[in-house]
């Protein structure tokens, strides 16, 4: 069985930990969207590390890991993130593929970012700032430079081209700018034309070929299916495809590959940037879930907005991917809270509303109804058993089942590996098929 894990809310569901958890079980790590907009965060004997590009899967060395063409790459974080790994003792080499269909993020993206977030001013989306977008654009505009011109020596000509594109759109102004930045881009392309030369490949082919031998495959799945280009609240959502709908072709496979999907989601909701969030809360409850949780940006440090489950959104959520099961991450930053809190439904204007209405002008004016649920005052970090956990606790994950109608088959009640509780036995979840 190949297994895609996804999230289910805005990102941060605790992705990194889940799949850093799983891979034990795969022979090969495949993440199909997103760039160094993701932070994923995983935890290796007691020590902290967050990969941004490379699929969390990188910490079991039997693992193999694959960077899809469905990727934007910068590549001077990614030559930092391999240092990063080095440095702690972590081989990748002949482990770690890049696509050389993944489109190469340039200075001019990032600069392009800041200028059109800061130009919508008021109406920002509060993006990362990493380029992802303007990337993405580039590739849709047929103009993108590839990691596979980065490999072979090509980027030369393509590099020149660019620029001077965007001198004669932007002015010579830009050279003033970006002049200088742009050259370094150039620095970095040649150390990463002979450093990565031997990693970047066409990994569809490389993927297709190992699935038909039999290895298994763990589809990573970055930020969350609320940020998804189409199914998101658009506009405020990243630019590329976060559901389980993307792995086909942020990968070069048939979706036939895909044989099951679970959703990772928080036991409440965080968001970071902007954009409607209806259960957000602004009180001292708020400001608790933020704290306990430690919620702030993995990649920018921003405090995240912090607010109660919202189960129409995880519904949603949940039928979109059609997730076979949920993985519920951080009920433990619950415990202490003398009353917990479920969105139940929305009204607009006094009125129920069906479903969840996505986009984002809409979702913005619904108000919540929540059903008031008793809290536990017993600690449920580092519960490894599901009858370990106060009955409270487990009435608040019925209702999460009964309410998405899907099963929670895992619970994480830690940052750390074995600080885990499965509600199924992991053989019939993830339903290892027998190796050859
Ligand atoms: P990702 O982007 O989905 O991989 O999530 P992040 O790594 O950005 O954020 C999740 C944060 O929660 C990280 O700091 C994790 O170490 C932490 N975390 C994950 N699962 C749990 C959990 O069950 N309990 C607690 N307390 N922390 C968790
Ligand atoms: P992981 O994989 C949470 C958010 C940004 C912003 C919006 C668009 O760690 O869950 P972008 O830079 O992608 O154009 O920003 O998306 N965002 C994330 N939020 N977790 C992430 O990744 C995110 N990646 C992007 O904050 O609101
Ligand atoms: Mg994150």
């Amino acid at each position: 069985m190949n297994v895609a894990v996804v999230g289910l809310q805005w990102g941060d569901e605790g992705k990194g930990k889940v799949v850093d958890l799983l891979a034990e079980h795969f022979d090969i790590v495949a993440r199909y969207q997103g760039g160094h907009n993701a932070g994923h965060t995983v935890y290796r004997d007691g020590q902290k590390f967050v990969v941004h590009h490379i699929p969390a899967g990188i910490f079991h060395p039997h693992v193999q890991n694959v960077m899809g063409n469905g990727m934007v790459v910068d590549v001077e974080a990614l030559l930092e993130e391999i240092a990063a790994l080095e440095a702690v003792g972590v081989a990748w080499r002949g482990r770690l593929w890049v696509s050389d269909r993944a489109h190469v993020i340039t200075p001019v993206h990032r600069w392009l970012e800041t200028r059109e977030e800061d130009f919508r001013g008021c109406h920002s989306i509060g993006t990362t700032r990493r380029g992802i977008g303007p990337a993405y654009e580039d590739k849709y505009g047929r103009r993108g430079l590839l990691m596979g011109q980065v490999a072979d020596g090509s980027w030369r000509s393509q590099v020149e081209w660019l620029w001077d594109r965007y001198v004669r759109l932007f002015g010579p102004s830009l050279s003033s700018a970006l002049g200088a930045e742009w050259d370094r881009f150039q620095t970095v392309l040649e150390r990463a034309e002979a450093y990565l030369a031997d990693a970047v490949i066409q990994t569809d082919l490389w993927l297709r070929e190992r699935l038909r031998q039999g290895a298994r495959v763990l589809f990573e799945g970055a930020q969350g299916t609320l940020l998804d280009v189409d199914h998101g609240t658009y506009p405020f959502v990243t630019s590329s495809h976060c559901s389980a709908g993307g792995i086909s072709s942020g990968l070069g496979i048939s979706p036939r590959w895909v044989h099951r999907v679970f959703g990772v989601a928080k036991a409440y909701c965080t968001r970071v940037g902007a954009g409607p969030f209806p259960t957000e809360l602004h009180d001292e409850v708020g400001q608790y879930l933020r704290e306990r949780g430690a919620e702030y940006g993995a990649t920018t440090g921003r405090p995240r907005r912090c607010g109660w489950l919202d189960l129409v959104a995880l519904k949603y959520a949940c039928d979109l991917n059609d997730v076979d099961g949920i993985i519920l991450t951080k009920l433990d930053i619950l415990d202490g809270l003398p009353r917990v809190r479920l969105c139940v439904g929305y009204t607009l204007n006094g009125q129920p509303v069906e479903g969840c209405p996505v986009r984002a002008d809409r979702l913005a004016r619904v108000e919540p109804v929540y059903e008031d649920w008793p809290g536990w005052s017993a600690s449920t970090y580092g519960v490894t058993r599901p009858e370990d956990l106060p009955e409270a606790a487990r009435a608040y994950i019925r209702r999460i089942e009964e309410y998405t109608g899907r099963p929670v088959v895992l619970l994480s009640s830690g940052p750390q590996r074995h600080e885990t509780a499965w509600f199924r036995p992991p053989d019939e979840v993830l339903q290892p098929h027998p190796r050859p």
